[in-house]
């Protein structure tokens, strides 16, 4: 897989993570631990590491086996959250999930949503993957925000599913395979054409 493509929508830019990023990110992530810690994925088996250099080359590892791509959103150049694309399967399967966070004080701009619109975009029709999937917390009402306004369809809830925060979370499971979205997700994102999606338990 490339690593020296960006991803650009007016003032957003999606593009693969560096491993001199990595100052950056610790900032991020470790001036906002209040944002993110309810919703982190963790270690079953001991503390997370913080170790974010040596997170990132893992990352890029994963990228250079076509198992991930590992990605940072920009806002006017700079870093403001990142982008993981996971558990990437080729073949019969040719699926991927993607999770996301992005510091606070960037939050409320569509910032992750187009973020998300232009790398599906990019897994489906250049990579050529079939489906992308997204796993919330059903906790978790502004990632819910995000699958809403993108009309990514509800698919189930996988109980226990992801560790976070400490625990064994269930997890609500959106996905869009390509025959969904042939016009494009940030197509019909930015074009107001995006479908309206149910899901258990959505306020009304
Ligand atoms: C979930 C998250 C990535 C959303 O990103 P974003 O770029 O703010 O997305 P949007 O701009 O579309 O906002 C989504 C919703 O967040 C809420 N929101 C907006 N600004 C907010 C703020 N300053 N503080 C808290 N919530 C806010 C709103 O409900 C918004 O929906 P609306 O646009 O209909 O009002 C972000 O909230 C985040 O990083 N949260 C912590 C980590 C996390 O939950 N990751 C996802 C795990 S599945």
């Amino acid at each position: 897989m490339a690593n020296n493509f960006a991803l650009i929508h007016n003032d957003i830019t999606v593009r693969v993570v560096k491993v001199r990023d990595a100052k950056k990110i610790e900032r991020l992530v470790l001036g906002n631990r209040e944002w993110l810690k309810p919703w982190e994925a963790t270690n079953p088996e001991g503390p997370n590491s913080f170790d974010f250099k040596g997170q990132i080359r893992g990352l890029l590892r994963q990228m250079s086996n076509q198992q991930g791509l590992p990605l940072v959103m920009e806002y006017q150049g700079q870093i403001v959250g990142q982008l993981n694309v996971s558990n990437i399967y080729f073949g019969s399967v040719s699926s991927a999930i993607l999770g996301y966070w992005i510091a606070p004080e960037f939050a409320g701009k569509s910032i992750t949503p187009i973020s998300v619109a232009l790398t599906s975009d990019y897994l489906f029709n250049v990579i050529g993957l079939h489906r992308v999937e997204i796993a919330i917390r059903p906790e978790n009402a502004a990632s819910l925000r995000i699958v809403e306004k993108l009309g990514f369809r509800y698919e189930g809830l996988k109980e226990r599913f992801i560790h976070i925060n400490g625990d064994w979370r269930d997890h609500f499971i959106f996905a869009l395979t390509y025959e969904e979205v042939r016009e494009g997700l940030l197509n019909r994102f930015t074009q107001n054409r995006v479908p309206q999606i149910t899901y258990p338990y959505k306020k009304s």
